[in-house]
């Protein structure tokens, strides 16, 4: 099934504001690359000749090779060049990138028909989070997809609303998009610095 997951409505939703939030030249994070699909949606929007960043990270060797592969088929040479893969849990971003960052994505949970039990989790990702609010640019803005149809994934989006809910809103907008008529459905979170 070539492209399903375009289909899900927190994921259409998500791609909406990137596209708005992102210009050439800008630097993102794509803090859990999996399968590749969200940094063949996102490259193109930021990168161009000889600019832009975008860091793709993963804790699964398959997910930084898979992912690989994607980007080197879907996307023109040019544009790959500026694509850094790490193989690395998210936790600590400056570990492993020394600049300010545009826009940081999230899509937690497991691999879409890999390993179920390496899974995001409320201890790392909370540390990421933390880590991401220390790397971003002036303007920048968060993105985060949570699942909470699988036990850890509603662990994980009720201890990120709880931490959020603490985030001074002088500094930061913050936004939660759920979809009332299905129990369980991907949420959609949206952080922006003023
Ligand atoms: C839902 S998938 C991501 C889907 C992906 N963005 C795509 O477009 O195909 C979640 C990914 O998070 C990764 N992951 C889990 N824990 C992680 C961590 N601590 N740091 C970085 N990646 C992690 C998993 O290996 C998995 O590939």
């Amino acid at each position: 099934m070539p492209n399903s997951h375009l289909y899900f409505p927190h994921l259409k939703l998500a791609q909406s504001y990137w596209k708005k939030f992102l210009k050439k030249g800008d630097v993102a994070i794509d803090a859990t690359v999996g399968r590749g699909h969200d940094s063949n949606f996102l490259a193109p929007l930021l990168l161009g000749k000889d600019l832009g960043e975008l860091f793709c990270i993963d804790i699964q060797e398959k997910a930084i090779t898979t992912s690989k592969n994607l980007l080197d088929k879907e996307l023109r040479k040019e544009l790959f060049k500026n694509i850094t893969f790490i193989l690395d849990s998210h936790e600590d971003f400056k570990k492993n990138i020394d600049i300010k960052v545009n826009l940081i994505v999230y899509n937690l949970g497991y691999l879409p028909r890999g390993d179920k039990t390496v899974t995001t989790k409320v201890k790392s990702t909370l540390l990421s989070l933390e880590s991401a609010f220390k790397i971003l640019a002036d303007k920048g803005a968060i993105s985060i997809m949570c699942y909470p149809g699988h036990t850890e994934g509603q662990k994980e989006e009720i201890a990120i609303l709880d931490y959020l809910r603490n985030i001074d809103n002088k500094k930061f907008n913050i936004c939660y998009h759920k979809w009332i008529n299905k129990e369980k459905a991907p949420s959609l979170i949206w952080i922006e610095k003023k």
